[in-house]
């Protein structure tokens, strides 16, 4: 048993704990970077976008932008000292500024500067650009057809004996799903402000969730060394993976400028720009062709995962490894191959997005479960149960890890009876026999999430803790916060450590200078990497004053016990600021560096082989809905979710969590749909066009709880389990509901298929194509 895990009275661990900026949040005191008090001289930047999918670039005159009022200079490829190129990959294929082609509509080919962000805004509109067009493909399926050409190394997965394993299938099935991308939409947009220091020395405010790269990359561009480079996030108005590198450019773009004219410089585009340059979520076709018996079990799968990534490689080829990583959801095949294909297409380069390419493997597995539960006449969640992993056999991935923690059974027992499934069930089928226009549908699906990054280096974190004499604290560590709740649960991590209250804990904004060679705040592995780090650097300074307590009370041998506000030494009470005073005086370090790294993972992608994940996390999801089969409009009714965080450190945040990533999931599945015109231009670039969950949104029904029972069989901090990223594939189970609802028309004889979003217009779609295929 860890330390840490001690029974200590008043503890904060585990216990409800507001967000450290909740009350900022709400009466609007939170301060993001658009809110900084400006220094004197600060500039403004703006970008000038393409307006060609793909096009070499005959000629730009930029004479007008650089006359227009208020305008300080231009910024283009020329102006770069160091390298253009702000991409995370090895392959350093992201211009800052298109230089020669552009690859998408909305790609950067220069940036003004002016005194005023408005100035900047106007002037950039004034470039005279020529443009020789070039063939363009748009979308997954075109750019298989023109050839497939890839951003990337594609993944292949393979376990079991694939041709055996179609020869024992009765039954198969062959099909495709194409799954819709998503804007992150995050409430704070893309935003950097630089300010220019001595020599080569640069500060940069930035909303990243990756401070490190950033540095990184300010450094490259500006060809200097990372120590002249600081960034600093104190937190995001939102990220979900597309502030893990899209920030890169406008951080770098403000640098440029800050450096060229020594003084700050700001960039913040509008929601517009914002939506049409910087990435989003893949959307995907998957093609599959699955063996199966009269039991509904499944015994071959074999898959294409067709992603389109977007002009450059990005984080494309980690996010469709995901995919394949996630081909499983929580189901065991006998045999199995699945390939990525992360595709070029001349669109903006797709990125992270909570759940990282996971979410969109899981529709994959959740549609030929679907398939086959229609073909055989029976309830999806039957199928569902009958492949799911087993506890000591059957329970080996396709990428040859052990399931080894597999709660899948309980969590989907206890979830069916809470919230009376059956019998729900029972009645909607009953219902639907004598509703002829209004029909409903109900839906369970399961969970599974492999937590860690594939990129085996990233599962490693660092902390830096300072104690001040009269006992208070400063806590920093890599990790950023976006509304997550990371600040809170490190700081309960610190607090319980020493035995203080959360009043002595001051939450420091992340930054490089403090704790360096971070990895992004992502892969939902914020608490498990920083707050381990945290304890760490705690412990370190617990033990110093243990030894100086032991001394100083001349007590060696005497029991010194920690204990909540301070220590026992024998029989005398010593408060932690008497502690930390003495200890002081008596010249102890009150300082500690802490560093963690994932234990037991590993990962060969050449042979896809390995143990890429630290462990899993398990939920499920009921939801109900009702159509009207004239419109195809829709409504959730209820939702019932049963999710497993291990040992929560904070079940308020995570329960937040929870609810937060359900319904952004169902955002993604259902109303938010991304439009693309024949030219490549976004169409739906604001929220009049695209339409992400409002509060009404929520089903009027909605119960969220945690599996009180489950605890980490691994050791994380306080045995938790992440939770960032997992609920938002509980949304899944609307999509299947929804399903049930349109097959319900010709009394289910016809699986719905049902590609994503699911519209209004594509439940309509679904209600004719089946009422077509029941007339013959
Ligand atoms: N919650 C809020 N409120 N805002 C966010 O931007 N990002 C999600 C998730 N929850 C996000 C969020 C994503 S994509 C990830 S990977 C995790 O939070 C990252 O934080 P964690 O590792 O601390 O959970
Ligand atoms: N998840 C999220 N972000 C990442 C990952 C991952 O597995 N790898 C690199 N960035
Ligand atoms: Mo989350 S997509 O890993 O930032």
């Amino acid at each position: 048993m860890n330390k840490h895990e001690a029974p200590i009275a008043l503890s904060v661990l585990h216990k409800n704990t507001r967000h450290d900026s909740g009350p900022k949040h709400v009466t609007g005191t939170a301060e993001y970077i658009d809110d900084m008090i400006e220094p004197v001289g600060t500039m403004h930047a703006y970008l000038g976008l393409s307006t060609r999918a793909h096009a070499e670039i005959a000629s730009i005159d930029l004479a007008a932008v650089k006359a227009a009022p208020g305008v300080i200079g231009v910024l283009t490829a020329e102006d770069i000292p160091g390298e253009n190129d702000v991409s995370p990959s090895h392959k350093h294929d992201e211009p800052i500024f298109a230089q020669g082609k552009v690859h998408f509509w909305g790609q950067p080919m220069f940036a003004v500067v002016a005194e005023t962000r408005d100035a900047a805004r106007r002037a950039a509109q004034l470039a005279k650009v020529e443009y020789r067009d070039l063939p363009h493909a748009l979308d997954v399926r075109a750019a298989q057809a023109a050839g497939g050409a890839l951003v990337t190394d594609p993944l292949k997965l393979e376990r079991g004996d694939l041709d055996a394993g179609f020869a024992a299938a009765p039954r198969r099935v062959k099909g495709s799903i194409a799954i819709g991308g998503q804007d992150h939409f995050y409430l704070e947009g893309q935003i950097a402000f630089a300010v220019p220091g001595e020599d080569e020395d640069v500060t940069v405010y930035s909303s990243t969730q990756h401070p490190s790269e950033v540095q990184l990359m300010v450094a490259q561009v500006l060809a200097i060394r990372h120590h002249a480079v600081t960034v600093q996030v104190r937190r995001m108005g939102g990220g979900f993976g597309g502030k893990e590198t899209q920030g890169n450019l406008f951080a770098a773009v403000a640098c440029l400028a800050a450096k060229k004219w020594n003084r700050a410089c700001k960039i913040r585009p509008d929601r517009d720009d914002d939506m049409q340059a910087t990435g989003k979520r893949h959307d995907f076709v998957v093609d599959y062709d699955v063996g199966y018996d009269e039991n509904g079990k499944i015994h071959a799968v074999d898959a294409v995962y067709g992603a389109r990534a977007g002009f450059s490689s990005d984080l494309s080829g980690p996010v469709t490894d995901r995919a394949l990583f996630h081909a499983d959801n929580a189901y065991w095949y006998p045999a199995v191959r699945v390939r990525s294909e992360p595709l070029y297409t001349n669109t903006v380069s797709n990125t992270a997005f909570r759940g990282f390419g996971g979410p969109q493997g899981m529709m994959a597995a959740e549609r030929w479960i679907e398939d086959i539960a229609y073909a055989l006449g029976k309830d999806p969640l039957e199928i569902r149960k009958a492949n799911f992993y087993g506890t000591h056999t059957d329970n080996v991935t396709p990428y040859h890890q052990t399931v080894e923690d597999n709660v899948i059974h309980r969590v989907v027992e206890e979830l069916e009876a809470s919230s009376d499934y059956q019998a729900r069930r029972q009645a909607i089928v009953a219902f639907n026999q004598t509703s002829s226009v209004l029909k409903k549908g109900i839906a369970l699906t399961p969970v599974k999430f492999g937590i860690s990054f594939t990129a085996t280096w990233y599962n490693q974190a660092g902390a830096l803790v300072h104690v001040y004499k009269d006992g208070s604290i400063h806590l920093s560590h890599g990790g950023t916060e976006m509304g997550q709740g990371l600040y809170i649960k490190v700081a309960q991590v610190v607090a319980d450590a020493f035995g203080v209250g959360l009043d002595a804990v001051k939450i420091m904004a992340t930054t490089t200078g403090k704790v360096p060679n971070t990895s992004a705040t992502a892969a939902s592995s914020g608490t498990d990497l920083n707050g381990m780090a945290a304890w760490d650097a705690c412990e370190q300074i617990k033990r110093r004053l243990e030894a100086h307590a032991a001394k100083l009370y001349e007590a060696d041998g005497v029991d010194c016990q920690w204990v909540q506000g301070g220590m026992m030494v024998g029989t005398r009470f010593v408060p932690f600021a008497e502690l930390c005073a003495s200890a002081y005086l008596n010249r102890v370090q009150l300082s500690a560096a802490g560093f963690y790294k994932t234990p037991t993972i590993h990962w060969d992608r050449a042979t896809g082989r390995g143990h890429p994940f630290y462990y899993f996390a398990y939920g499920a999801s009921v939801s109900e809905v009702t159509i009207d089969t004239l419109t195809g409009e829709y409504s959730v009714d209820r939702a019932d979710i049963l999710h497993d965080v291990g040992k929560s450190l904070n079940p308020v945040i995570d329960i937040g969590q929870i609810e937060g990533g359900f319904i952004q999931g169902m955002g993604w599945l259902t109303t938010e749909e991304l439009v693309w015109d024949g030219k490549g231009q976004l169409r739906t670039h604001a929220p009049s066009t695209y339409k992400i969950p409002l509060a009404s949104d929520i089903p009027p029904v909605f119960n969220v709880k945690l599996a009180e029972w489950s605890v980490n069989r691994e050791p994380t901090i306080g045995r938790s389990k992440a939770v960032g990223e997992p609920p938002f594939m509980l949304a899944m189970s609307v999509v299947e509901a929804l399903g049930m609802a349109v097959a319900s028309v010709a009394d289910y004889r016809y699986a719905p298929q049902l590609n994503t979003p699911v519209t209004p217009e594509r439940v309509l779609m679904g209600v004719e194509r089946i009422k077509r295929e029941a007339r013959g």
